[in-house]
């Protein structure tokens, strides 16, 4: 399901007052599900009524969602108004120049679009789209998550983002994967990959020599990375990428875990179970479940100082 860029349409009509409001209604979402209009206009510098108009545009935008049968008038910031802050954010920074409309990719938890810096290089820019196994992932990293009682998607998201860019600084100096330029709330701007995921490749388009030699390259270099001593934990042929020079990467990375956790060794095992049944069922690829396992739980062990 391809969508598009609701933020984009709404971006050029924003003033500088907008932006405000928006700024407001995220930053009350710590302390109120739907924040206050008076809240909101304090924190803009501006009167109720006028920031009651602009919200209300905000609204007709989908930036932001009204509710009036609480007993006061409260605004919640949308999926999309983060969108427009994040990419205002990276505007101002200096880490990009313009965004398209059209999405290049298509996840289960973010939506990838293609962008321009000002220097006019290409790049990537993933909006996470919170879901459920990033989520239960990062309980397990975070256990101070159990503690919070109010647990926003906001929060989640934004940290979802921040997770995925620290694996892409931690790992982009040793192994293939994209290299990482900026984050910013719930957002990551990263090198544009040109090539194609192993999951979009038909059954005629690859053949079983050309997949055994790409399983043996996906599996030297997870062996690496785990060496590294890091676990993906959401491997699969959706996450790997074979570039227009028939090298690999290995991407979306807000899951992994360090080897230092325990945890890890199940993640690893059902990693490469995955890998290996998808390259069996799809190009019949027989590789040794036990053999292969030994290498990683291996490289696992030594990663961990063992
Ligand atoms: N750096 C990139 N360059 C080009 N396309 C990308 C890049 N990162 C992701 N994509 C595309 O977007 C899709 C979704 O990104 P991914 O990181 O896998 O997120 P999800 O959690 O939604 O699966 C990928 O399968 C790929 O097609
Ligand atoms: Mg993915």
């Amino acid at each position: 399901m391809v969508s598009k860029l609701i933020a984009l349409e709404a971006y050029p009509h924003l003033k500088d007052l907008d932006f405000r409001i928006l700024r407001g209604v995220e930053l009350n979402m710590r302390h109120h599900r739907w924040v206050p209009l008076e809240d909101i206009a304090r924190f803009a510098r501006t009167d109720v009524e006028t920031a009651s108009h602009r919200l209300g545009k905000l609204d007709s935008w989908e930036l932001v969602r009204r509710r009036s049968d609480i007993g006061y008038i409260g605004y919640q910031l949308t999926i999309h108004g983060y969108d427009v802050l994040a990419i205002r954010a990276f505007s101002r920074k200096g880490i990009i120049e313009a965004i398209s409309t059209t999405q290049i990719g298509v996840g289960k938890e973010a939506d990838v679009y293609a962008a321009v810096t000002p220097g006019g290089k290409r790049v990537a820019v993933k909006f996470n789209r919170i879901g459920r196994t990033s989520f239960t992932r990062i309980k397990l990293y975070r256990r101070d998550f159990m503690d919070k009682r109010h647990i926003s998607w906001l929060y989640i998201s934004r940290l979802v983002a921040q997770r995925e860019y620290d694996a892409l600084q931690l790992l982009s100096p040793v192994a293939r994967v994209p290299r990482p330029i900026g984050w910013n709330r719930h957002a990551i701007v990263m090198e544009f990959i040109n090539g194609v995921e192993l999951a979009d490749l038909r059954e005629g388009e690859l053949s079983r020599e050309d997949a055994e030699g790409i399983l043996d390259m996906v599996l030297d270099e997870y062996e690496r990375i785990v060496e590294f001593g890091v676990v993906h934990s959401d491997m699969s042929e959706f996450n790997i990428v074979i570039t227009e020079d028939h090298d690999i990467l290995i991407i979306d990375w807000p899951q992994y875990l360090p080897t230092a956790y325990p945890e890890s060794i199940e993640y690893l095992k059902r990693d490469i179970t995955v890998l290996l049944n998808s390259f069996r069922r799809r190009w019949r690829v027989e590789k040794d479940f036990n053999e292969v396992w030994n290498r990683f739980y291996n490289a696992w062990t030594r990663s961990r100082g063992g």
